[in-house]
């Protein structure tokens, strides 16, 4: 369902929500808001019953998984009933998402389950389209990470890509400028937060992202200056 903004929902998804009988929200497990909720939310003429999933967010993967089975177990009770199901996520489904965890389990529990994957805007895509600034052109290499990945790796990616996209960029910024100056080369830098929800902050430039760190909903686009390519 795109990154927040309601009018980067597609035409192809709307059509998913209107047409089933119960959509799936995800909460937070502390938290009342839903951002997949308060999009839903904008879809007008939306007969479908919304129920909320709580997954976890444990450094255990054991915790995660017992999540996703609880959360595969209301789903497959709604399908068994006859009811076509909708899972809304942020972004794209197949891009650092919940959602092939979820339908992988569901498959489990139902034979012969069905599943359309309905593509997103992803919220690096349209961060790019919200600083104007190009992500790759002609030649140029595109790296999405999540900004957790360790230090060696990140070395290795930062020396052979001109752009990187870090996700859950939020208190690792320091970190990352930090490993873009240990490159030696000078990067353009843009970090953006809750793109298109309420406090939504656009900063541009090491000092403006330094400023911005902190919020889970964000992420940093690093471009290697031209004359560094
Ligand atoms: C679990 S990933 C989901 C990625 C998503 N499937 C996509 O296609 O962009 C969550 C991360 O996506 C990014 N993100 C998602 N929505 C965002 C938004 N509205 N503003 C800024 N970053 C966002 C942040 O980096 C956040 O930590």
């Amino acid at each position: 369902m795109g990154p927040g903004p309601a009018d980067l929902l597609t035409l192809r998804a709307v059509a998913a929500f209107r047409s089933a009988d119960v959509i799936f929200e995800v909460v937070g497990r502390n938290s009342s808001f839903s951002v997949s909720g308060a999009v839903v939310d904008s879809i007008e003429g939306l007969s479908s019953r919304r129920e909320r999933l709580v997954f976890s967010m444990s450094l255990s993967p054991g915790e995660r998984r017992a999540a996703v089975r609880r959360n595969a177990e209301i789903v497959a009770r709604e399908l068994r009933g006859g009811n076509s199901c909708v899972f809304a996520t942020i972004g794209d489904p197949l891009t650092y998402s919940t959602f092939p965890y979820l339908a992988a389990e569901v498959a489990e529990l139902i034979e012969g389950l069905e599943v359309e994957v309905v593509p997103g805007v992803t919220s690096f895509n349209a961060a790019a389209a919200a600083t104007g600034a190009t992500l790759v052109e002609h030649d140029e290499t595109l790296a999405v990470v999540p900004a957790f990945l360790p230090e060696n790796l990140r070395e290795g990616l930062l020396a052979a890509t001109d752009t990187v996209v870090f996700l859950k960029a939020g208190k690792t910024v320091g970190a990352i400028l930090a490993a873009l100056d240990a490159t030696g080369s000078e990067w353009d830098v843009a970090h953006v937060s809750r793109l298109g929800l309420e406090g939504e902050r656009i900063a541009k430039g090491p000092d403006e992202a330094l400023e911005n760190a902190g919020e889970y909903l964000s992420l940093l686009i690093a471009r290697r200056k031209r004359e560094n390519r």
